[in-house]
C-alpha cells in the first residue's frame, strides 16, 4: 500500500521562535511515522527549517513557486532556488493564490510544471466555492482545475500530488464529511485514471479543517491518500495526532 502523506501548510504564520519551539515539539513526538510527513513554511524561514529538519522525517515543502525560470520577476522564488534549500514539495494553485493573487488553472499547471522541472514535487489544490457546491459544479470545477494541469504536464502527470481543498471548509471548521470528500477524490482518481496508466500511485489529499478529532474518518476513505492541514499543523499535538491517524 502507498504511504500515506501529511503536509502541514503553515500559510502567513510563524516567526523564528515560534518556527524552532513547534518544530522541535512535532520531531520530540514523532517516532517512526507510518506516513509521509511535510511542512510548508513561509519562504524566509526555509533555511531556518531546513537546517532543523535536516535528517529527521519531516520534508520541507514551499508554499508557491515562480512560474518562470529565472529573471527580472521581483518579489518572486524559482523552483530552482527552492530546490537549493531542499524543498521536496511545492503547494501551487491553493485556493488562497487563486483568490487573492488571480491565479488561474494556466498558470497553476504552468507552477507545477517548473517544479516538476526542478526535482519537487508539486501539491496541486483544488476545490469548489460554496456557491459552486450549491449549484451543483463541484466535479466540473475540481475537473477543470485538474484538466489543465494534466494537458501541461502530459506523463509526468503521475509525479505531483493532488489536494482536494473545497473553498468552504478552509479555515471555517466546517469539514467535508467523510462521504462528501471521497466523492470528490474518487472523481478526481477517475480523471488521473484516463490521463496515465499510472494514476494508483498519485496521492490524493484531503484539506479544509482536517483535525486531530475528525482526520482518522477521513484518512481510512479508499482515495484519501492524506492531508494538508492549515490550523492544525500549527499545534504540534494536534499535527503528531493526525500523523498519528495514518498508522
Ligand atoms: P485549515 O486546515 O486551516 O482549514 O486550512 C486548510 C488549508 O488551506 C491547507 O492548505
Amino acid at each position: 500500500m502507498k504511504k500515506k502523506l501529511i503536509a502541514g501548510n503553515w500559510k502567513m504564520n510563524g516567526n523564528l521562535t515560534a518556527n524552532a519551539k513547534l518544530l522541535g515539539d512535532i520531531l520530540a513526538g514523532l517516532s517512526q511515522p507510518a506516513c509521509d510527513v511535510a511542512v510548508g513554511v513561509p519562504a524566509v524561514y526555509l533555511a531556518q527549517c531546513q537546517s532543523v529538519l535536516a535528517g529527521t522525517a519531516i520534508d520541507l515543502a514551499s508554499q508557491d513557486v515562480s512560474s518562470h525560470e529565472a529573471g527580472a520577476y521581483t518579489g518572486e522564488i524559482s523552483a530552482g532556488m527552492l530546490k537549493d534549500f531542499g524543498v521536496r514539495y511545492a503547494i501551487v494553485g491553493h485556493s488562497e493564490r487563486r483568490q487573492y493573487h488571480g491565479e488561474t488553472d494556466e498558470l497553476v499547471a504552468i507552477k507545477a510544471q517548473r517544479a516538476l522541472a526542478s526535482g519537487i514535487t508539486p501539491i496541486v489544490c483544488v476545490g469548489e466555492t460554496l456557491a459552486e457546491r450549491e449549484a451543483g459544479k463541484t466535479d466540473e470545477v475540481v475537473k477543470r482545475q485538474l484538466a489543465a494541469v494534466i494537458h501541461t504536464n502530459g506523463h509526468c502527470i503521475s509525479e505531483i500530488v493532488v489536494a482536494y481543498e473545497p473553498v468552504w471548509a478552509i479555515g471555517t471548521g466546517k469539514t467535508a464529511s467523510p462521504e462528501q470528500a471521497q466523492q470528490v477524490h474518487a472523481v478526481l482518481r477517475a480523471q488521473l485514471h484516463a490521463a496515465t496508466e499510472h494514476s494508483a500511485r498519485i496521492k490524493l489529499l484531503y484539506g479544509g479543517s482536517m483535525n486531530a478529532a475528525n482526520a482518522a474518518a477521513l484518512l481510512v476513505q479508499p482515495d484519501i491518500d492524506g492531508g494538508l492541514i492549515g490550523g492544525a499543523a500549527l499545534k504540534a499535538q494536534d499535527f503528531l495526532t493526525i500523523i498519528a491517524a495514518c498508522a
